[in-house]
């Protein structure tokens, strides 16, 4: 028995990082997953992976409306229902707010905020339709603590935040619960851009990451993808059957408090 068999969930940004490893955990607990993203070759190869049966992947630009309205119709047709969603999806860009450009502000904003927006808008229809389900939302712990450089992306998580209360207030009834998670730092491509390089080690890029946060982190390291999957999968399943509208921090203990070792 799996702890998501017979459900059908949506994973936005699942060609790599965090949403493959949802996928994939998904996968081992009974799921069907539509895997959405805009890097096509990855996700792809990953639903082929994982099996048809099991897997399918669409080209899906979270910022793009029209995409959502075909995901969701491609979702119906290849599984027969949606019931589940993580809001996976986002981007990141490095800029004090007064050197940040409008056109970049607008992207992180259209990116992480509107896409889990239209998420939320276009799958919940879908949930409901289903007879009640799960929303998952990727935040982040700048959306809980300041953080210099990432102003863009700081504002766009504590939208999400927002965004998972209002959602879970209004979707109470239609048996859809809706949670966030605050993840610290991960190692995936978004904190470690080693793994993307065919010329770096993403080894010797994950100690240095880990070195780095021996000194932030109570745990002393950096996270795994698979220990944030843990926890969407624990947010999608009966697990978590009393739970709705809350952040869920997962860092290592980063944001417990100011550490003097
Ligand atoms: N890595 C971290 O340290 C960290 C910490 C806190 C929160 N997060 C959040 O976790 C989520 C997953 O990030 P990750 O760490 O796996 O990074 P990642 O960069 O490896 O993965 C992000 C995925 O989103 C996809 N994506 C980007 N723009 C998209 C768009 N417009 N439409 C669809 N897909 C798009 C990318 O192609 C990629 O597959 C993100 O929301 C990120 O903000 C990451």
């Amino acid at each position: 028995m799996g702890k998501l068999d017979g459900r059908v969930v949506v994973i936005t940004g699942a060609a790599r990082g965090q949403g493959e490893q949802e996928a994939r955990l998904f996968v081992a607990e009974g799921a069907k997953v539509l895997l959405g993203d805009v890097l096509d070759d990855l996700g792809e190869a990953l639903a082929k992976e994982l099996g048809g049966d099991s897997a399918k992947y669409v080209h899906l630009d979270v910022s793009q409306e029209a995409d959502w309205v075909s995901a969701i119709e491609a979702g119906k047709e290849a599984f027969g229902k949606i019931d589940g969603l993580v809001n996976n999806a986002g981007i990141l860009r490095f800029n004090e707010l007064v050197d940040t450009p409008l056109e970049e502000f607008q992207q992180v904003v259209q990116v992480n905020q509107v896409g889990a927006f239209l998420g939320i808008k276009h799958t919940a229809p879908a949930i409901a339709e289903a007879g009640g389900g799960t929303i998952v939302n990727t935040a982040s712990y700048t959306a809980l603590t300041g953080m210099a450089v990432v102003g863009a992306y700081a504002a766009t998580k504590a939208a999400i935040l927002g965004l998972t209360r209002v959602a879970a207030m209004e979707l109470a009834r239609k048996k859809i619960r809706v949670n966030a998670m605050c993840p610290g730092a991960i190692d995936t491509p978004m904190s470690n851009p080693a793994q993307l390089d065919p010329n770096a080690d993403p080894t010797e890029m994950s100690a240095a990451l880990n070195d780095l946060y021996k000194k932030l982190v109570p745990l002393e390291r950096v996270g795994k993808p698979e220990e944030v999957a843990k926890l969407a999968l624990f947010l999608s399943s009966d697990d978590s059957s009393y739970i709705t509208g809350q952040p869920f921090v997962i860092d290592g203990g980063w944001l417990a408090g100011v550490s003097i070792f």
